[in-house]
């Protein structure tokens, strides 16, 4: 855990160059907040409204470099991480928002090794993230019932680079009666949670973690009933509420416009058997 350094002397040894842009990267051009681009080092200009970027230009720089648009703007080279990722995928439903993830990840201490089960994959926002954090010995068991979602969903999925953690079932989830597996976490983003508690139950390792998603107030409240009923413990609502502040000197304060005012009530459970 402690790490003495006993030598001043520089250290050698070869530090693996992954900083430098190469042909096929992923590249988030960054001019201003809102305003940024993922595209693939190599590929043809990027039109924007700042100008064209060469995007040919960019291979052979390193993440953190600027390069110029044609109208003389410039715009940082960053290396895309999960949610500037997740973000940008291709929806057909809503998805959950990075605040809601983090919380769902602080408290259920969601980590490598594992099992989550999830049902509404929707877009498959979700998804990705439980599945880069249980990475990479955990599995995920995701539930879509539409088809159509689930090929977008994969489609995302795979664009994460994250299919080999994922199994996502074209099913209804209200009709599974058995489960190959035992869940740590089971997690569920559908408009009508409280049907699917019996499910879930026998999905989850006991003691195991139930995350209900619910944007309103009534289906939070539905889903805790039903909760107490199915001997879950420990149970408790939480809504994120994320306040961006203006900083700048001698004026910083809160914005007056929040871009996500409410997304939704998070509920947490534990079973107990
Ligand atoms: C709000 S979306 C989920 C969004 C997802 N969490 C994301 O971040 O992209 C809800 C999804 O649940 C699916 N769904 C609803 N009831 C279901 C059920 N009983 N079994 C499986 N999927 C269901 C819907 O088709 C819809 O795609």
């Amino acid at each position: 855990l402690l790490k003495e350094t006993e030598t001043t002397e520089p250290q050698t040894g070869s530090i693996r160059d992954d900083i430098t842009v190469k042909e096929g990267d992923s590249v988030l051009l960054y001019l201003a907040p809102r305003k940024s681009w993922l595209v693939k080092a190599g590929d043809a200009d990027l039109h924007t409204h700042a100008g064209i970027i060469n995007l040919k230009k960019i291979i052979g720089m390193k993440f953190g470099q600027s390069v110029e648009s044609s109208l003389g703007r410039n715009l940082t080279l960053l290396r895309p991480r999960l949610p500037d990722k997740i973000m940008r995928i291709q929806r057909l439903t809503q998805i959950v928002y990075p605040k809601d993830m983090g919380l769902i990840s602080a408290l259920t201490g969601l980590g490598n090794g594992d099992i989550v089960v999830e049902c509404g994959t929707g877009s498959g926002a979700l998804t990705i993230f439980l599945a880069n954090a249980v990475s990479p010995t955990g599995r995920v068991y995701t539930f879509e019932s539409r088809r159509d979602f689930a090929e977008l969903a994969a489609k995302n999925i795979r664009k994460a680079g994250l299919e080999h953690i994922v199994e996502l079932n074209v099913e209804d989830f209200s009709r599974k009666e058995k489960f190959p597996f035992k869940a740590d976490v089971a997690v569920v983003d559908v408009g009508d949670p409280w049907t699917i508690v019996p499910q879930m139950r026998r999905a989850l390792k006991g003691s195991g973690f139930l995350v209900g998603i619910c944007p309103t107030f009534n289906q939070a409240e539905k889903l805790v009933t039903t909760l107490e009923g199915n001997e879950f413990v420990d149970i408790g609502t939480y809504e994120v509420i994320l306040r961006p502040i203006d900083a700048r000197e001698g004026r910083t304060r809160p914005s007056t416009r929040m871009v996500i005012a409410h997304s939704a009530f998070l509920t947490f459970a534990r079973k107990s058997t």
